[in-house]
């Protein structure tokens, strides 16, 4: 492995004595980092304000699976896992300023991964004063807090979405992203900005990962891989968009988490090709045609799928397709899940989950 030794440093500390802020813990994302960090010893406190963006029971049944219990969770105010020793959970606001403030100076925090973001591309068209106060205000005090303790590593959710039309495939970070095509993707620009200024003014090591849509157990019911097993499964119809002429960088939940694992190990330095700050593309670098998911999935489950054809919609983008090349030589991703096996182990998890 090339870990571009001059370029960065790498996090070389006893991990039990390393603590981890995962941010968007009760998320899809968030909480499969969460119990991959656990799984590797880490001391992880995880935050969450667990909104009702979906199915908050979804939510609550993954911080039960890390011995979070419902019952036990109270604003503002920290939980210990029942499973797992070296995990607590605060259920908090991003954009309260004071909590987040607290939290910092009440805990002797490492690295912070910050996912915790109002997410969706659709649902910005209609309610965009939720992403200005996750997205923006929210990644504001992370910085600030990050700023003001001394942080030795801010990795942050990024998303393909910053690349809006670009036509030129597959997406490079050397690409122009100043035209995003929805409100969710300004943020998500404005959060490189805010993170490569902070690297900047106060030398504070950030890294950004642009994901691309990321499937797996515990999903999110807002993205096509879920909205397609729940309609299959009940045998409803499933909208297909742009009449299935799309293409997705579909990748694999373990593998993004292996990724962001591996990120929040090398850290940027001021030898850095940009001093203290990287950004980076995740995802798995293979697009699929939307109707072959879809085949797949009908496979996976057993049944088929009746589908409805609607027209392209407003902030939807026909094609994302990850170059991941400048992730792989900075610290060894390299993503190794088929979309067979990948499908088949969230199918299996769907099935279980929602007998
Ligand atoms: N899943 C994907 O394919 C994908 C693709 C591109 C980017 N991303 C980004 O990755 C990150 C994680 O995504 P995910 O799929 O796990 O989403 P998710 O919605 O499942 O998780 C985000 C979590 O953040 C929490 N949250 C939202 N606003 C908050 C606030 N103001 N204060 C505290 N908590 C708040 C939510 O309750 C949720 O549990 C997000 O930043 C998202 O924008 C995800």
């Amino acid at each position: 492995m090339d870990f571009h030794q001059s370029r960065v440093k790498l996090m070389n500390k006893n991990v039990t004595k390393t603590t981890i802020l995962v941010s968007g813990a009760a998320g899809f994302i968030g909480f499969h980092v969460v119990r991959k960090l656990l799984n590797e010893g880490f001391v992880v406190i995880g935050l969450d304000n667990i909104n009702d963006y979906y199915d908050v029971n979804l939510k609550y049944g993954r911080l039960r699976e890390t011995g979070i219990e419902q019952s036990s969770i109270k604003y503002g105010e920290m939980v210990q896992s029942t499973k797992y020793h070296n995990y607590r959970f605060i259920k908090a606001n991003l954009e309260d300023r004071q909590a987040i403030e607290n939290l910092f100076s009440t805990e002797k925090i490492n690295i912070v991964c910050h996912l915790a973001a109002q997410a969706g591309v659709r649902y910005s068209i209609e309610n965009p004063h939720t992403y200005i106060d996750s997205n923006i205000v929210g990644l504001l005090n992370i910085l600030e807090c990050c700023r003001h303790n001394k942080i030795e590593h801010l990795v942050y959710a990024s998303s393909s979405s910053v690349y809006g039309m670009n036509s030129k495939i597959p997406f490079s970070e050397n690409d122009r992203v100043d035209h995003p095509v929805s409100l969710y993707a300004a943020t998500k620009k404005s959060n490189e900005l805010m993170a490569y200024t902070y690297s900047h003014l106060y030398q504070l090591p950030t890294t950004g990962l642009r994901f691309f849509t990321v499937y797996g157990p515990w999903g999110r019911p807002d993205m096509a891989p879920m909205l397609f097993a729940t309609a299959i499964s009940e045998g409803k119809s499933i909208k297909v968009f742009n009449n299935g002429d799309m293409k997705r960088d579909f990748t694999y939940i373990d593998d993004i988490v292996e990724g962001i694992v591996l990120t929040m190990k090398v850290i940027p330095n001021k030898n850095s090709e940009t001093p203290f700050c990287s950004l980076f593309n995740i995802g798995n670098s293979q697009p699929v045609a939307l109707m072959d998911f879809i085949q797949t999935l009908e496979d996976c489950m057993g049944r088929k799928a009746k589908m409805e054809m609607y027209p392209m919609q407003a902030g939807d983008v026909k094609i994302t397709y990850a170059d991941t090349t400048k992730l792989e030589q900075a610290t060894g991703y390299k993503p190794n899940t088929s979309l067979k096996d990948g499908i088949n182990c969230f199918a299996k998890w769907y099935k279980n989950y929602y007998k």
